[in-house]
């Protein structure tokens, strides 16, 4: 890491944590949220890959009306206003569990998940290419028409062929990557918005 890149991650480090915030992972979503106006007060929020909780602080602070719900392998430390499932986004109908919280479905669907990387760009890439297609599957389950799902990529080869398939089920398909990502890391994200897909009776 170049010391630009290093003295930038400490400070949104630093930020994060005298503003009282679990990860400087929030800051991304709070620059996306205000690029794109994806969340709006009284939305059902499911944010899958939710620990240590910097996005569920973020959704509980601008969704205090709505619904929020994280879902993550490991245990997160609670957050006001936000509920908590442990588990695994490939575990056989993940969805019901999710939709117990909230069985009209979920208006946005967040994907922060990033398995361990390997080291190996084309691997890393293709697990993270495998990840968003399983987001995109739990979405058909659990996201309402004119919903919108935010998920994070490896960017690489298969990342033009991921924006295909969100096209396939998203109006509007936009890849974004916010300032507080650091330039050298190849993450991504793909925002999805009015979601025309098989559940869309919801
Ligand atoms: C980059 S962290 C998320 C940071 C979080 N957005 C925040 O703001 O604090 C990625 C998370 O994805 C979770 N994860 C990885 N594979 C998963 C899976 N198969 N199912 C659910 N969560 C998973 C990890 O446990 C980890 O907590």
């Amino acid at each position: 890491m170049s010391w630009i890149q290093k003295r930038r991650s400490e400070a949104y480090y630093k930020k994060a944590r005298l503003e009282g915030f679990r990860s400087r992972a929030i800051y991304k979503l709070k620059q996306i949220d205000e690029k794109f106006y994806l969340i709006e007060n009284g939305m059902r929020i499911l944010d899958l890959g939710a620990s240590p909780g910097g996005w569920s602080q973020y959704s509980s602070l601008v969704n205090e009306m709505g619904l929020n719900v994280a879902l993550d392998l490991v245990q997160m430390r609670s957050v006001e206003n936000v509920y908590f499932l442990k588990g695994d986004i490939f575990q056989k109908d993940v969805w019901d569990k999710v939709l117990e919280f909230s069985p009209g479905g979920y208006d946005l669907v967040l994907s922060d998940i990033l398995m361990h990387t390997s080291g190996d760009r084309s691997r890393d890439q293709a697990n993270s290419y495998f990840i968003a297609k399983r987001v995109l599957e739990i979405c058909e389950h659990v996201l309402t028409r004119n919903g919108k799902a935010l998920v994070k990529v490896l960017q690489g080869d298969l990342t033009e062929d991921m924006k295909k398939e969100f096209r396939k089920h998203f109006k509007r398909v936009h890849l974004t990557k916010p300032p507080s990502s650091l330039p050298r890391s190849p993450e991504v994200y793909i925002l999805g918005e009015y979601y025309s897909g098989s559940r869309s009776d919801r």
